[in-house]
């Protein structure tokens, strides 16, 4: 099993490109399900994440091919609808199989991911929506088994908005007969970018990154290209890297209007932000961070997704700040691993009290997921002395080469 083990040894500087995000290459990956035809995606994350949702791929039948970055994927000879568990309790995000598999073939059976270290993590919204669209859900055998001749538009509310339901529900009213109207949907840049690749299927779909989305019925759709959007976090990550190292460094090819939440939280931490199109500058001017204020919500809220990162910022700035969690109820396992390395943190409930240090100290930690594998990277470089960070496989699935891009702007990582 691979450990990182990280010196710190003072600021972050210089510059580092992000991926493509992995949240939106996911359902895209799964929207090539919905045709026979070959899709072209460009700026696919070289994550582990990524290569397993396409071995699943292969193993209904897609032929993918992958060239760097770029990818093709024919679902010209799917054969199967079966997603199975083995695959599936290693990467979540396989329920998004689920509505294009039920859209287009009739049926879908796909394990239930079960809980994960962040939380029990539910799927009744994305059962739910399909009922309402007119399929026949059971569970039998651990498996959800979906089956609809063909699935009829309908409205539906989402009770909370739950992102992989919303572009679940999506996929699937793309090729049901009707109009489908979806309500309380959730606002992440990778509902209106799914849906963009959608439209150039030959889907009709208006109000997608809003909470109404209205997608009419189409009865087939075709292949087309599409370039997965930068990854938000993967960029917060690198920033807020930045923030604790007392660094100055610039992230390029992303998209500064995805993450203004963040931005701000860094602005108020008392760095100094530049931004353009595909750009994002900050720099401490070598100077500590103010702690800073955090809640969680879905976008544009601050994501629970960098509420780790914060943690480890906000363990190692000046003054004291409560980080809530309001959207997973077991976000806060870095928290321990953090206090090893002399972080002053206490929980209550779903809020967590920091006390910034001036210091922290290297220690032997381990990763639990994988925004907190990020937490502990970030602290581990602005520590003194040497952390090892075990499990890192929680890293790889989600972070491109982030030892290489660390190593560049001056860290010294090494991987074992
Ligand atoms: N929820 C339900 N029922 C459902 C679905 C969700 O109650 O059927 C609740 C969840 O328990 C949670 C809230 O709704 O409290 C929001 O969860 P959501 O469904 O939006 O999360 P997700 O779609 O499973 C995606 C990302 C996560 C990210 C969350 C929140 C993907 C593949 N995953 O998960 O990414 O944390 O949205 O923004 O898009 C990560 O990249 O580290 C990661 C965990």
């Amino acid at each position: 099993m691979d450990k990182i083990i990280i010196s710190g040894n003072g600021p972050l500087c210089g510059e580092v490109r992000v991926a493509g995000a992995k949240n939106a290459a996911l359902p895209i990956i799964a929207a090539s399900l919905l045709t026979p035809e070959p899709m072209k995606i460009g700026n696919i994350p070289g994550v582990r994440d990524i290569s397993t949702i396409l071995k699943l791929m292969e193993l209904l039948g897609a032929r993918v091919e992958r060239d760097g970055t770029g990818l093709v994927i024919d679902c010209g000879e799917v054969n199967s609808v079966q997603a199975p568990y083995e695959m599936v309790k290693t990467i979540r995000a396989s329920i998004l199989l689920l509505g294009p598999l039920l859209a287009r073939f009739g049926e879908a059976d796909v394990s239930l991911p079960g809980g994960c270290a962040i939380g029990t993590r539910p799927v009744n919204e994305h059962i739910s929506g399909l009922e309402a669209l007119g399929a026949e859900v059971s569970i039998e055998g651990g498996y959800i088994k979906a089956r609809a001749k063909r699935l009829r538009g309908a409205s539906y509310t989402f009770d909370v908005p739950s992102v992989t339901a919303t572009e679940n529900l999506l996929m699937a009213a793309a090729l049901a007969d009707g109009i489908t109207t979806l309500e309380n949907c959730a606002l992440e840049p990778e509902i209106p970018d799914l849906a963009q690749l959608l439209c150039a299927m030959g889907a009709k779909i208006r109000g997608a990154g809003t909470s109404s989305i209205r997608i009419e019925g189409v009865n087939t759709l075709q292949g087309t290209i599409h370039h997965v959007p930068p990854d938000r976090i993967e960029t917060g990550t690198f920033l807020t890297a930045a923030a604790a190292t007392r660094g100055d460094i610039i992230v390029q090819d992303t998209k500064p209007e995805f993450l203004q939440h963040v931005l701000g939280k860094l602005e108020q931490a008392g760095c100094l932000l530049q931004q353009g199109n595909d750009w994002i500058r900050l720099s401490t001017g070598g100077k500590r961070c103010r702690a800073v204020n955090v809640t969680t919500a879905p976008y544009p809220a601050f994501p629970t997704d960098m509420q780790a990162q914060f943690m480890a910022l906000n363990s190692l700035a000046e003054g004291s700040a409560t980080v809530v969690e309001n959207i997973f109820e077991n976000r806060f396992m870095h928290v321990a691993e953090l206090q090893r390395m002399g972080a002053d943190v206490e929980l209550q409930g779903h809020t967590a009290i920091v006390h910034g240090q001036a210091r922290l100290q290297g220690a032997p930690v381990m990763a639990t997921d994988l925004r907190a594998s990020a937490c502990l990277i970030i602290a581990a470089l602005a520590a003194e002395g040497e952390t090892t960070i075990d499990r890192v496989y929680h890293l790889d699935r989600g972070y491109t080469n982030i030892d290489t891009k660390l190593a560049d702007m001056g860290a010294v990582i090494r991987r074992e």
